[in-house]
């Protein structure tokens, strides 16, 4: 059957493997299914929710594009586009927060996480983030959204606003309540120096991620910096429990080689980390070095990334003004 594919990656920098491998890689496999129709959103009025440089912003929206295509994301395929060149967005957005209850809002805790501690001061944008992306989400019709293991609750608050909206306005069935896409094994790839921490855009430490316009000699060295602990690799999927840099390696490994955790500890059993490490360098440089090199080599072409937008969002904006025409209509403006 036929699905409608929207998601979206927020144009913040350092689009890292954990994007790659638990959202953008799921991405390509659905568009590679010719019956699906998928929509690609740089969501750059999420960006803003926290202070971005303007001229930086503009950079990274390129970037995000690039990013999207160099990892197979083919624009006469699907739609790519940015969500600022598309007003509904923020129309649909308000009409949403009005449907939200704040006790909803209250419980994400991606929220609480990236507030940290004066939530007084943060902005009103990154409180009511997941409502936007509901809009984002509901504007296009979509049945199923790829995403990472991160933005399953903020899905599940669409679903609730959808339904919400149906039911206040008596439109039964009008906005439709998608269906979440993770990958099971791989939705959360960790830290390369902290297994039970995420791997973040925001890290600090460059060597915690492996970003996807690293080089070969970056990958390298970034492997053999990578935290592991000192017993050899595990004979069973069991003997995991507590080692958490060697579950996410190997679970990095599995998913670069498309095949699942089990395979990779039978092809490692007991073997140690130097031997591992240097079959993982292989595999990481294998998929990363050339779209890093692609990256770069349509960074260089900054009109063609705007055309590409450009010609997205005419077609973004085709499917969300009906749309938002129609939930005014139904809201009585
Ligand atoms: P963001 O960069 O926050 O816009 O995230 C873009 C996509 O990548 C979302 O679907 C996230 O869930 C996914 N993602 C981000 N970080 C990770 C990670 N460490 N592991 C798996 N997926 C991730
Ligand atoms: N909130 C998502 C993130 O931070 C990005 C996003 C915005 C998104 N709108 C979306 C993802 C719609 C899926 C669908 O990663």
């Amino acid at each position: 059957m036929s699905k409608k594919i929207f998601s979206g990656v927020q144009p913040t920098g350092n689009l890292h493997l954990g994007n790659y491998l638990g959202a953008i890689k799921n991405f390509v496999e659905l568009q590679n299914k010719k019956e699906n129709q998928c929509i690609f959103c740089v969501v750059d009025l999420h960006a803003i929710t926290v202070k971005q440089d303007p001229r930086e912003l503009k950079k990274n929206i390129r970037e995000t594009a690039a990013t999207f295509i160099a990892c197979g994301i083919d624009p006469a395929q699907s739609i790519i586009f940015n969500q600022s060149m598309v007003s509904a967005h923020s129309e649909a957005a308000w009409i949403l927060s009005c449907v939200s209850r704040i006790g909803w809002l209250n419980r994400m805790t991606q929220f609480k996480e990236k507030a940290g501690k004066d939530k007084e001061k943060a902005s009103i944008g990154l409180y009511s983030y997941p409502v936007l992306m509901a809009a984002d989400i509901l504007l296009y019709d979509a049945s199923h959204v790829p995403v990472g293991d991160d933005q399953k609750q903020h899905l599940e608050l669409c679903r609730d606003i959808a339904q919400k909206f149906n039911n206040d306005f008596t439109a039964p069935d009008f906005l439709k309540v998608p269906e979440p896409l993770i990958q099971k094994q791989f939705s959360r790839i960790m830290s390369l120096k902290d297994g039970i921490k995420k791997m973040s855009k925001s890290d600090p430490s460059d060597l915690s991620r492996i970003n996807l316009t690293d080089n070969k000699e970056k990958i390298l060295n970034k492997v053999k910096k990578a935290k592991t602990d000192t017993l050899p690799l595990p004979k069973e999927a069991k003997d995991l429990a507590n080692r958490p840099e060697a579950e996410n390696l190997l679970r990095i490994y599995s998913s670069l080689k498309n095949q699942n955790l089990e395979n990779s500890i039978n092809e490692f059993n007991e073997k140690n980390f130097s031997t591992f490490k240097e079959k993982l360098s292989e595999a990481l440089t294998e998929t990363i070095e050339p779209i890093s090199k692609e990256i770069k080599k349509l960074l260089n072409d900054e009109k063609y990334l705007d055309t590409i937008l450009l010609e997205g969002s005419v077609k973004a904006d085709k499917i969300a003004s009906k749309k938002i025409k129609e939930i005014k209509e139904l809201v009585g403006f």
